[in-house]
């Protein structure tokens, strides 16, 4: 069993001006993105996360600042660092993840494969573990 979660290095396109990272559809990611959000203005001893999902798959991007991801799949964890906007982490479906550790000012960016909805949460990790390790 691989561990959870997979980091993806993105397209920069850095010259005097400054940088630009990219991602696209059926190169860096494998799904068409429905939804984008992100999150700033956060305490720094703030968790983030805490849940699961049933089916949506997300890729997180620290575009500002840096901030730790730790990933379960019920059977085994991670722990990622993200301290580089061309640097993202791809979370798949089934996976408990927290967001911990955020730098001061740090931006999270989340593209992820389908629109919200509250019923492809897991918000227990009991109820998630259960039903992570009876899918195996
Ligand atoms: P939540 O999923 O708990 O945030 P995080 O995983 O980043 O800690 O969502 C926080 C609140 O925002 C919650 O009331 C649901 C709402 N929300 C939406 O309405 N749409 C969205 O796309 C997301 C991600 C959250």
């Amino acid at each position: 069993r691989v561990a959870p979660g997979t980091l993806i290095e993105l397209d920069e396109h850095a010259d005097p001006r400054g940088s630009l990272a990219v991602v696209e559809t059926g190169k860096d990611i494998d799904f068409e993105i429905k939804r984008v959000y992100y999150l700033y203005d956060l305490p720094v001893a703030t968790v983030r996360g805490a849940h699961g999902h049933r089916c949506l798959r997300q890729l997180v991007i620290a575009v500002h600042g840096q901030f730790e991801i730790t990933v379960d799949d019920g059977f085994r964890r991670a722990r990622y660092l993200l301290d580089n906007p061309r640097r993202g982490l791809l979370i798949g479906p089934m996976t408990w993840r927290n967001l911990i550790n955020f730098s001061p000012g740090a931006v999270g960016l989340v593209l992820a494969s389908e629109h919200y909805d509250e019923s492809d949460y897991f918000r227990d990790y009991d109820e998630f573990l259960a039903a992570a390790r009876s899918a195996a």
